[in-house]
């Protein structure tokens, strides 16, 4: 079972752990910011996904986790992310720490030689995008092969199931 748990520093160098984002959505991706193609592919539609939502997304923290801490730095990450995909915020940390997160999402990554990559590696990584839900649990995980629009509609069940829920409870 995935377990949407973390001990990471985030892109302004904060220490941050999911307590932190108790109370809010997460919706999470693991990657790196060399990566040539997937990253993005994934962080634009994702992009996409939040900009469909329009004031719904106020309640979602986007966060890009790291598989290459080696490279990804705060600095490296903030730069990268505020340029291309600000909705954004990157997490890293030690390779312990980004090991325990992999673990904990079941995300699988590992360093690969590639002459023609930057530094001559790559760190091929699963492609999958994660629901968070406010009391911390996973609610849903998204291939990569979704749209926008099927990401976005699948976000919008999950959050009138919440406010529903929560309506309930006053
Ligand atoms: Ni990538």
């Amino acid at each position: 079972m995935i377990q949407a748990r973390f001990s990471l520093i985030d892109h302004n160098g904060n220490a941050v752990t999911q307590e932190d984002y108790r109370g809010r959505w997460m919706l999470v991706y693991f990657g790196f910011t060399s990566c040539k193609v997937v990253c993005p592919r994934s962080l634009a539609k994702l992009s996409d996904v939040l900009d469909g939502l329009g004031k719904e997304a106020d309640g979602i923290a986007p966060l890009y986790a790291t598989v290459d801490p080696a490279r990804d730095t705060p600095a490296v990450m903030k730069d990268w992310l505020t340029r291309n995909y600000p909705r954004f915020t990157g997490l890293t940390g030690t390779e312990e720490q980004v090991d325990q997160a992999k673990r904990a999402f079941r995300v699988f990554a590992e360093r690969k030689p590639d002459s023609e990559a930057p530094d001559g590696y790559v760190v091929p990584h699963t492609a999958i995008s994660y629901l968070v839900g406010p009391d911390g649990n996973l609610k849903a995980h998204f291939l990569d092969s979704l749209d926008a629009g099927q990401i976005a509609s699948r976000i919008e069940e999950f959050l009138k199931e919440e406010e529903m829920a929560a309506h309930a409870r006053n």
